[in-house]
């Protein structure tokens, strides 16, 4: 499989047969080098209700008729709406025929603006994806938690998706420790330089691990999960 990273928390995933985006924050994402009207999904992964993961979620489930894959609540929005929906909750998984989804704890917030009106869509959530010979841990918004650890135990995770902004997450320090928490063998560094409040620079996360674990991705940049062993 190969990802890519689009700014912010926006990742998308290609297997051999499906294209997933998640978080997908495109059109009102300054880093964003998507057009909503471009892209092709079959699947979309919520982390959490803020508007810079949910982002252009409803315009690209109509146009590609994907599946929201988020917690209930996220999804029951959704499915209120017409959009096809599958809930979970954070420490469940399921396989689906397109992969393997695991929703994992967040120390985090989810309201989203409904009418104007902030309401909390459910928990906070992290995600892992396997598609069968590679997986990948997205961290979602988060702080550092002890209990990251346990992933280690059940998943080897070859790459990991870790917010570094600060303020509203973990910062550069704290993320490369959820890198050492999780084992990953790979480390992309996301949710940073979007807005005045999660200017970070991703050199800070680098230096905490060993030679040639991160990956710092330009927006856009690919990334082939065949290349790790
Ligand atoms: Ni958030
Ligand atoms: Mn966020």
């Amino acid at each position: 499989m190969k990802v890519s990273w689009h700014g912010q928390s926006c990742v998308q995933i290609k297997t051999s047969d499906h294209q997933i985006i998640i978080d997908p924050f495109i059109s009102e994402n300054p880093l964003s080098d998507l057009k909503v009207e471009e892209v092709k999904c079959d699947i979309i992964i919520l982390t959490h209700g803020h508007a810079d993961h949910i982002g252009d979620t409803e315009a690209l489930a109509n146009q590609n008729d994907a599946l929201i894959v988020a917690n209930v609540e996220i999804a029951d929005y959704f499915a209120a709406k017409g959009l096809k929906t599958h809930g979970m909750q954070p420490g469940g998984g399921h396989q689906f025929d397109w992969g393997y989804v695991r929703l994992t704890p967040a120390i985090h917030g989810s309201a989203y603006e409904i009418d104007g009106k902030p309401f909390t869509l459910g928990l906070a959530c992290g995600v892992i994806f396997s598609d069968g010979n590679h997986s990948i841990y997205h961290a979602g918004d988060t702080a550092l938690f002890s209990d990251m650890q346990l992933i280690a135990n059940r998943f080897e995770i070859d790459l990991a998706f870790v917010p570094i902004g600060d303020n509203y997450t973990m910062d550069p320090i704290d993320a490369a420790q959820a890198v050492k928490f999780v084992k990953a063998k790979h480390a992309v560094p996301i949710h940073y330089n979007t807005f005045p409040l999660n200017e970070q620079n991703p050199d800070d996360f680098a230096k905490e691990l060993p030679a040639g674990e991160a990956k710092i991705l330009a927006v856009g940049e690919n990334f082939d999960l065949s290349t790790i062993q």
